[in-house]
């Protein structure tokens, strides 16, 4: 039998490799099993979705990245009729739903369903933008302990439960062409939003090597292009994050504690991707964390990010490995929960 020669091996390996149209630049965190266990996924995943309330056709949510996921969940073959089949429960519900309603929602699932017992709801999951509000009712307890809440990015409302719930990143806003290899004019640049002033960006504002600007979209291209670094404040306006790492703009997050609702934060390393500084150094001290980063470091980040952001595009047709099948892949990792032995009706 002949043997194959290392460099076939290599060349094999490459093929099968870039047949998964991932970039071997991406930071994963655990790229020998992301491969295996997604396709995994798109074989076996099932979902099932209880029946929404009658009056909630049309759009019942309030963002558009709920919106979007929540019509390509209904369309993927994910989806199953059969809830013997499932790995994990999805309880839709219009964002208007007030509290004492879901509880009563939540509790003829449980009345009528033989599931919601089983986990109290750690097999389920649900799409809330800003998070369901605490309540002492048993039923909202549950659901917001134990099931899987899948908000928008970044949830500065404090309900948020690390390690269980998801967060969906933003849309991208406008499309534009990849930057030219020109030398950056400025070593930061921040995009000004209404919630923004605060003594630092004042500071920031003074700064020589930093640009802030409040301006239009296509300005604001042309800003991120012509700068090393993109700012952003915490819980501030975020929105256009993906764009800077599509246009290679390696982002800065100014942040005073760890930030543990990032997208995919499952999947990706995003300390490879983006710069967390505190505030408390004022603008010279970010310039001198910005500063200190190694030119082959801040090259590896550049490539990382722009790499990063097929995982992060929302497509009208979700493609392979874009935000919704990433979405979807981080709730495949939530699948394994307790089951409780079956109830047993005297
Ligand atoms: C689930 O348990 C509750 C008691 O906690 C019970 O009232 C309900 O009927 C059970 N649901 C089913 C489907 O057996
Ligand atoms: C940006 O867009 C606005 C309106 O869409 C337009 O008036 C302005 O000229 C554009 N600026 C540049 C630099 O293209």
């Amino acid at each position: 039998m002949a043997s194959i020669s290392p460099i076939a091996l290599l060349l094999l390996s490459l093929l099968t490799f870039t047949g998964h149209v991932l970039s071997a630049t991406t930071s994963y965190l655990s790229p020998e099993t992301l491969f295996s266990n997604y396709d995994k996924m798109l074989d076996s995943f099932k979902i099932f979705v209880y029946t929404t309330p009658p009056s909630t056709d049309g759009n019942i949510f309030t963002t558009t990245q709920e919106s979007q996921f929540y019509t390509s969940l209904l369309r993927s073959p994910f989806v199953t009729e059969d809830p013997i089949q499932a790995h994990l429960f999805f309880i839709p519900f219009p964002s208007s739903l007030s509290t004492r309603n879901l509880a009563r929602q939540i509790r003829n699932i449980r009345v009528r369903y033989p599931f919601w017992n089983r986990t109290l709801g750690a097999d389920h999951f649900y799409l809330s933008a800003a998070g369901v509000d605490s309540s002492s009712d048993r039923n909202i307890v549950e659901l917001k302990k134990n099931s899987i809440q899948i908000s928008c990015f970044p949830t500065s409302s404090g309900l948020f439960i690390p390690h269980k719930d998801i967060t969906l990143p933003p849309i991208h806003r406008f499309q534009v062409a990849p930057s030219v290899n020109a030398t950056p004019a400025f070593l930061g640049y921040m995009r000004l939003s209404e919630r923004s002033p605060s003594s630092l960006i004042e500071e920031i504002k003074e700064h020589p090597e930093f640009k802030v600007e409040s301006a239009p979209w296509n300005k604001t291209g042309e800003f991120i292009k012509s700068s090393r670094f993109c700012l952003f404040v915490y819980g501030d306006d975020m929105t256009w994050m993906v764009e800077a790492m599509a246009l290679q703009c390696v982002p800065v997050v100014i942040t005073d504690r760890p930030i543990q609702d990032l997208p995919l934060m499952d999947v990706m390393k995003w300390s490879e991707i983006a710069v967390f500084v505190s505030s408390s150094g004022g603008a010279n001290g970010l310039r001198r964390v910005l500063d200190g980063i190694e030119k082959s470091r801040y090259e590896m980040m550049k490539k990382s990010g722009a790499a990063a952001t097929q995982h992060l595009a929302w497509n009208a047709e979700p493609q392979p490995h874009d935000v919704f099948h990433m979405i979807i892949y981080q709730l495949w990792l939530r699948r394994h929960t307790i089951r409780y032995a079956r109830w047993v009706e005297q």
